[in-house]
């Protein structure tokens, strides 16, 4: 039972959700009527309001604007087919956001303000989650520093926020990915397993020099040898290799520890396949290949959800799947969508009810 908690609440005079696609939402463009904003100062947090969705208005010396202390988190809300609304695992969610807090220096956020708030703000503004297939309303939460001091150092004063975008799919098509040597998403010690707003701006560089390839995104590879797989894009990643399903270990702390990726590996351990959580190396991958045992790659995340990998390219080594073959990716994210959408029970709680 989460405690109460007192919330200001001012709604909008006038809607905006007539004048926007539903039916057709591209990922991110919208967002809803109302945002809840909340400020930490002198070591409590106040000021927790919904309102209208507005601009902030902000100092030039903001610190997050200068040194980057600054994250966020991911997560849908669904309406199930028999209409009520609910939001996938946000207790995970919540975890970790207090978890990339407290590697940023940042405070945490109670659990009243991030997960009670986040429930009335989407049942504010409800009739904003699409009904459609492979739709959602995507939640962000964040957080960043507000001193107005441009000396490094940790903030005294933060401001967090939620906004909500009623969203389609992240990644409409199989993805061409070019395995990445050269740049480093993380290094051991780094920020890697944060969701450090920093990690996405540091990955930029890289994906435009493979999209200018032909690619949609790179595998990254360690920051040492630049010999095992890490993280697609902004993604988890998995591979089918013979009967197992490997995704890359959390170990190293290189790795965003994702509530897709972990619903994925229980739902590929309910299909019967073997799931190893280990050091995976590019040499392992293509060995495979060349031994006909690689059959399925894919990526899993809050906003693509599980994207199918159609070509990879490591070096001069191209590895190409017939990806309308596969059986493993459409049966998980299938089982995924049953929970999500209501038509299966909900075994395990991961359903949220607004
Ligand atoms: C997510 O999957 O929710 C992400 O945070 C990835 C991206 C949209 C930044």
């Amino acid at each position: 039972m989460i405690a109460a908690i007192d919330i200001k609440v001012t709604k909008v005079e006038r809607s905006k959700l007539s004048d926007t696609p539903l039916e057709n939402v591209p990922f991110g463009r919208y967002f809803t009527d109302h945002m809840l904003e909340a400020d930490f100062e002198n070591g409590e947090w106040k000021n927790v309001e919904i309102k209208p969705y507005q601009p902030l208005l902000l100092s030039p010396s903001v610190a997050a604007l200068h040194y980057g202390q600054a994250i966020f988190e991911g997560i849908k809300a669904f309406k199930v087919e028999k209409g009520e609304a609910f939001i996938f695992r946000p207790q995970e969610n919540y975890k970790r956001f207090n978890v990339s807090a407290e590697r940023m220096q940042m405070p945490t956020i109670p659990e009243e303000i991030f997960i009670e708030g986040m429930r009335k703000l989407i049942e504010l503004d409800k009739n904003w989650i699409p009904a459609k297939k492979d739709h959602s309303l995507y939640i962000r939460p964040f957080m960043f520093s507000s001193d107005e001091v441009i000396g490094v150092r940790p903030s005294d004063s933060y401001k967090f926020l939620i906004i909500l975008s009623p969203t389609g799919p992240y990644y409409i098509a199989p993805m061409r990915i070019y395995v990445e040597e050269k740049y480093t998403r993380a290094a051991p010690g780094g920020v890697g397993y944060a969701k450090a707003a920093g990690n996405y701006g540091g990955s930029m560089l890289a994906t435009a020099e493979a999209k200018k390839k032909g690619y949609d995104q790179v595998l990254w590879t360690d920051a040492v040898e630049h010999k095992y797989v890490q993280e697609i894009g902004t993604m988890n990643v998995f591979f089918v290799i013979g009967d197992k399903a490997i995704t890359p270990d959390l170990g190293a702390g290189t790795i965003l520890e994702g509530v897709t990726r972990d619903s994925i590996i229980t739902l590929l351990k309910d299909m019967g396949l073997k799931v190893e959580e280990r050091p995976v190396s590019i040499d392992e991958v293509i060995d495979a290949h060349k031994a006909g045992t690689l059959k399925e790659v894919f990526g899993t995340g809050t906003a693509a959800t599980v994207t199918l990998i159609r070509e990879l390219r490591y070096k001069d080594y191209v590895m190409e799947f017939d990806t309308a073959k596969w059986k493993t990716v459409p049966e998980v994210k299938r089982r995924l969508d049953d929970i999500r959408e209501g038509r299966v029970e909900d075994k395990r709680g991961w359903m949220y009810k607004i």
